[in-house]
């Protein structure tokens, strides 16, 4: 959870607006309720390196802030970042030229990646302060790379960076989907968390600054937060630790109504994807405030399990009703999305939540209030609810594993959830890949577990798995127990 620079200022981001930015998050109750790094996107810097291949930035745009530093050290933003108990983050590309143009769409500045200077550049992010590296693909496309190999080599040198400065240097991979990512991008390089985009743009920046033809004309819609969120769907890549990313927020920018940015903040909550929040901060409205700092969309958001949601039912076109399982037995997140022209009444069908009889309890996110105990809802147009709902789970068939091994398992009928037991006293996350006769293979994180306790992960199993294994690290495979919804 965070703030990222491009939707707003593209290339003409500079140490005062980041400054700016961050001291609002700070003050404003994002950082209350949780929204944690401030991170600089590209246009911060040029593509000049000295003799040794270090980075040189431009002394105006990132001068001292405080007395003692020194004009053109990026060391100096990350400390004010920090200062203000915030998270720092950094940009590059995997390639040797970024994507980068002046302001969005002019001239290009080229030699703007880290090909080449991999270990250098990411142990100098780490050095100056970053605890976050955004890295981007226009190079790695351009090259016609293997993002897979790139990424793998990337996520090695920031392991190697993270050990020389003991300061952990989060991944976010940024490779727009463009060769699925998701099949390799979970545990890539043995990186224990990352996130990668699972498609373009939401918008081409909106720079209120610069009131020209080109940046006149982006206006947001429905759709195009849609797309996003349709193209993103990779559930079974999704495990603690490993998520996609739909792309950074467009809350409250032009276009934006208050009910698409709820349809935009409770699909983005319900897909535990990263909120990173892309707006001008300085010029969110309260509604818009209020719906990014919703304690029950963030509750939401950052379950331990971190799922993305299943599309349970969609009772008439353009209705449709997502869901998710929580790590609390028996809850449930539930988005009831009207992508149609028309507001509707809908009843929520408790018997595809995969729950025993009707719920204890159903919650609207948005104004706190119990929903009707029938699952009668209404939505308007073009608009979404969210729910939290808290019932009993229909009891779940149990595999025991036997050497790291699930066999006998029917194969699963349309996506399943399934929760995942182990043990890990290795004392840190360990990775392990799960492999399916279906052909599924994604690693999965598994956080340490202390004594004779069972630790419990969540999983979404696709259509088809049957008999699984496990390779890997030194954590024990206990059980699997699978839920038909
Ligand atoms: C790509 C990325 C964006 C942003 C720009 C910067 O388009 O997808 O998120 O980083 O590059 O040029």
């Amino acid at each position: 959870m965070g703030w990222n620079s491009w939707n707003s200022f593209a290339n003409i981001v500079d140490s005062k607006i980041v400054q700016q930015q961050a001291k609002t998050i700070a003050t404003n109750g994002m950082k209350e309720a949780g929204f944690e790094y401030v991170v600089i996107d590209e246009g911060w810097w040029l593509g000049e390196r000295d003799a040794g291949g270090n980075i040189v930035v431009n002394k105006k745009q990132w001068p001292a802030i405080q007395p003692g530093q020194k004009d053109g050290d990026m060391a100096n933003i990350a400390a004010y970042i920090h200062s203000l108990g915030l998270k720092a983050g950094i940009y590059t590309d995997a390639g040797l030229d970024g994507c980068s143009m002046y302001p969005d769409s002019g001239p290009k500045l080229m030699k703007t990646g880290s090909e080449g200077h991999y270990e250098q550049d990411f142990l100098q992010f780490s050095k100056w302060g970053f605890d976050y590296v955004k890295v981007d693909w226009c190079g790695g496309a351009k090259e016609g790379k293997s993002g897979a190999i790139q990424y793998a080599q990337i996520a090695r040198a920031i392991q190697k960076a993270e050990k020389s400065t003991g300061r952990k240097l989060y991944l976010s991979i940024c490779e727009w989907g463009s060769q699925n990512p998701w099949f390799w991008a979970p545990g890539v390089g043995q990186i224990k968390s990352t996130i990668w985009r699972t498609g373009g743009d939401i918008i081409p920046p909106v720079v209120e600054s610069l009131h020209d033809a080109e940046h006149d004309k982006r206006v947001i819609a429905l759709k195009n937060v849609l797309e996003s969120f349709d193209a993103g769907l990779h559930p079974e890549a999704q495990h603690t630790g490993y998520f996609n990313d739909l792309d950074m927020m467009v809350m409250g920018m032009r276009g934006m109504t208050d009910a698409l940015d709820r349809i935009h903040m409770g699909l983005w909550a319900i897909s535990s994807a990263p909120l990173m929040v892309g707006s001008d901060m300085t010029r969110l409205s309260p509604a818009t405030l209020s719906l990014l700092t919703n304690k029950d969309a963030l509750a939401i958001h950052s379950d331990s399990y971190g799922l993305q949601p299943i599309r349970v039912d969609e009772p008439t076109t353009g209705i449709q009703i997502w869901a998710k399982p929580m790590a609390v037995a028996g809850r449930r997140a539930v988005a009831v999305l009207n992508r149609s022209d028309a507001s509707t009444q809908v009843k929520v069908n408790w018997e595809k939540l995969g729950l025993k009889g009707l719920p204890k309890s159903s919650r609207d996110v948005w104004n706190g209030r119990e929903t009707a105990a029938d699952g009668a809802i209404s939505v308007p147009a073009h608009d979404l609810a969210l729910l939290i709902v808290d019932g009993e789970d229909k009891a779940p068939a149990e595999y025991n594993a036997k050497e790291s091994s699930i066999t006998g398992m029917q194969a699963t009928r349309g996506p399943q959830f399934a929760r995942l037991h182990y043990a890990n006293t290795s004392g840190q996350t360990v990775v392990v890949r799960m492999k399916s006769t279906s052909g599924l293979s994604t690693a999965v994180a598994l956080p340490p577990t202390s004594g004779s306790e069972s630790g419990a992960v969540g999983l979404i199993l696709p259509n088809g798995v049957a008999d699984i294994s496990f390779e890997g690290d030194s954590a024990s495979i206990r059980s699997l127990d699978v839920y038909s919804w």
